[in-house]
């Protein structure tokens, strides 16, 4: 939901903004712009449209000279995409150029008060308004000793909503303001330049030292440093961090698309998510405590989150009711926080993140806290805001995620999923032996088997793909985790192929959704898990005898049975029932790729979308 960049130091800041502008494009892309401070004072190019239309105007960055910057790439809230609306945003009397992710929800009534005294306003965002207070109260504040700082806390103690600002003031050439509450922001040291930026892929290849800030904390960046102050303005210390992450892991690797890469990353992602975990046959949980006792007085386990992550909580609740006899509820994180869920010291919230920012699972996390019941969090991105807030965090090692639409994120949080069940398991001695012993060789063996069955798939569904990329509807059936596992997988195809799909149980068919089955339509059928196998094979009838064509995904034992049935079959290998999902996926994500390779869409930036939402 927008990004946001910001430089100070040497070279030229355009070129530079632009490099990270690219980084973060998957966080909004509908339009972009750069300030840019130099002897004449501030200027700002800004266009509607990819960061490809920025960097033709401006030959990229070099038509634009000046070493201090900010720029942004826009995911639209308030306000369509046009020139007008991109950031940054500047004030009225020129001073405060401003870039901004989040909503500034009161700024309705903040606009109105400020017209009222006369300021004139150009766009219909929310943002302009922090730009047009800045100079307000700035105008305002006299020679104090540090008008901007005293800006800026005025502006942040009146404005309601989610911000991370970049600001840069004519006045104050030799610096970059920035500041945050609820939306993600970072500041990058490096040596003779600093940087700000929402995320830490915009400049890894810059440096590694970067400082998080807190709510209301701000930032402000000169050539040979940054100093920070907290929401009064008192001076504070913050904590530098090294960033492990491999510069390589953030780039396309040869791969026409990240999303592919990520698809093929997936046996690398789970291996790291998981052997790290399992020494000697035993699940070690070593980042959270969760001891035996703690498990015990557990005596219900919510699991929040949402889009793909709910649908790995519509895994876990197969894996954890088989497992632990345990009574999972699973919610949209969008409903769970207005609905007034029944929480309290005895109930567990797991909270599923790969950006660890996303507003509505952030603000269901906040609302569990709030009623005493303990958090644990899954979350791909270390250091971010819901990493920070729960009670215990579990990373997922599955490196950056660049393509909005997900995949190794959604891979290594299910392993996470099996990884705290079997846990759960271990401590409280609830399995035979044995029987526990097997899982957790299965999970161990899930890499591997993952590898396989995407080297298997990738000729296989791609040829497939090709006889059906034109349809207009698809439709996925399953039962059981494979139901869990169509979710995910019609999510996959409509989001990135715009292809309409809807995934049902297979027993629910009949009671409506039947009715949109006629000749040539498309049905894709999961049918992995063995105990409901025959029930799928009588759904599968009853669409075929309405005019289907039929691809089902079975496991490799049931390949002839499959194979009578369906038009269409593919097959993956045979892991423990609760863990099919982590196989019967993998093939769909191949599929949904190349149906929208083939339709020519653009499959790393999907429209209407945005990687990590971090507006409500
Ligand atoms: C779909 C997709 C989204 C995210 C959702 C939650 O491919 O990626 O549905 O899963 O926006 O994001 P996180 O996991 O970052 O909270």
């Amino acid at each position: 939901m927008c990004g946001i960049v910001g430089y100070i130091g040497e070279e030229q800041a355009a070129p530079v903004l632009l490099e990270g502008l690219g980084k973060l494009e998957y966080r909004g892309y509908d339009s972009a712009g750069v300030a840019v401070h130099n002897d004449s004072g501030l200027h700002v190019v800004k266009s509607k449209g990819r960061l490809a239309v920025l960097e033709e105007i401006l030959h990229k960055g070099e038509t634009l000279p000046g070493t201090v910057g900010i720029g942004h790439t826009r995911w639209a809230t308030h306000g369509a995409p046009s020139d007008v609306n991109s950031h940054p945003q500047v004030s009225d009397g020129g001073t405060f150029a401003v870039v901004h992710n989040g909503i500034i929800e009161n700024y309705l009534y903040l606009k109105n008060h400020l017209k009222r005294r006369g300021v004139e306003f150009v766009s219909d965002t929310d943002t302009e308004v922090v730009a047009q207070m800045l100079e307000y109260y700035y105008s305002r504040n006299g020679e104090g000793p540090d008008p901007v700082l005293a800006a800026i806390k005025q502006v942040t103690d009146r404005v309601e909503g989610s911000y991370a600002l970049g600001i840069i003031c004519a006045d104050c050439p030799e610096k970059v303001f920035a500041v945050r509450k609820d939306s993600p922001l970072i500041v990058g040291l490096g040596d003779r330049e600093n940087f700000i930026a929402s995320d830490v892929t915009a400049i890894l290849s810059r440096t590694r030292r970067i400082c998080r800030l807190k709510d209301r904390e701000i930032a402000v960046l000169e050539r040979d440093g940054a100093s920070f102050f907290d929401g009064d303005l008192y001076p504070i210390e913050k904590p530098e961090e090294t960033v492990e992450w491999d510069v390589a892991a953030a780039e396309k690797g040869g791969y026409e698309h990240f999303m592919m890469k990520e698809i093929c990353e997936q046996p690398e992602a789970l291996r790291k998510t998981i052997s790290p975990r399992i020494r000697e046959g035993r699940i070690q949980l070593d980042d959270i405590p969760l001891s035996r006792e703690d498990i015990q007085g557990i005596s219900r386990i919510f699991i929040v989150a949402c889009g793909t992550s709910y649908h790995v909580g519509a895994v876990a609740k197969y894996a954890f009711e088989k497992l632990l006899r345990l009574p999972i509820e699973v919610d949209v994180a969008s409903e769970f926080r207005y609905r007034d869920p029944i929480l309290d010291e005895k109930t567990l919230v797991i909270i599923i993140s790969q950006s660890g920012e996303t507003a509505d699972t952030l603000a269901a996390l906040r609302e569990a806290k709030r009623q005493g019941a303990r958090t644990l969090s899954i979350v791909n991105v270390v250091g971010s805001t819901i990493a920070n807030e729960s009670d215990g965090v579990l990373y997922t090692w599955a490196g950056p995620e660049i393509a909005v639409a997900s995949t190794k994120a959604y891979s290594t949080q299910l392993a996470m999923i099996y990884l705290i069940a079997l846990y759960m398991v271990q401590e409280l001695g609830v399995l035979p032996e044995e029987e526990l012993a097997g899982y957790v060789e299965a999970l161990e063996e899930l890499p591997q088997m993952a590898a396989r069955c995407l080297e298997e798939g990738k000729e296989a569904i791609q040829y497939f793909a090709a006889q059906y990329f034109n349809a207009g509807d698809m439709y996925f059936i399953g039962r059981n985790v494979d139901y869990a596992a169509s979710l995910e997988a019609s999510l996959k195809l409509k989001e990135i192929s715009y292809i309409h799909s809807e995934a049902y149980t297979g027993g629910e068919l009949k009671h409506g959704p039947i009715s949109l089955i006629e000749d040539g339509v498309l049905v894709i059928a999961i049918c992995t898990y063995g105990k409901l196998f025959d029930k799928m094979m009588a759904n599968i009838r009853e669409v075929k005898a309405r005019g289907a064509v039929v691809l089902g995904i079975g496991t490799e034992d049931m390949r002839s049975k499959l194979a009578q049935e369906t038009d269409w079959q593919f097959c993956v290998p045979k892991v423990p029932d609760f863990m099919l999902p982590s196989m019967s996926i993998l093939p769909l994500q191949l599929f949904a790729y190349y149906v929208a390779s083939m339709k020519g869409c653009d499959i790393d930036k999907p429209r209407n979308l945005a990687k990590s939402v971090t507006v409500e």
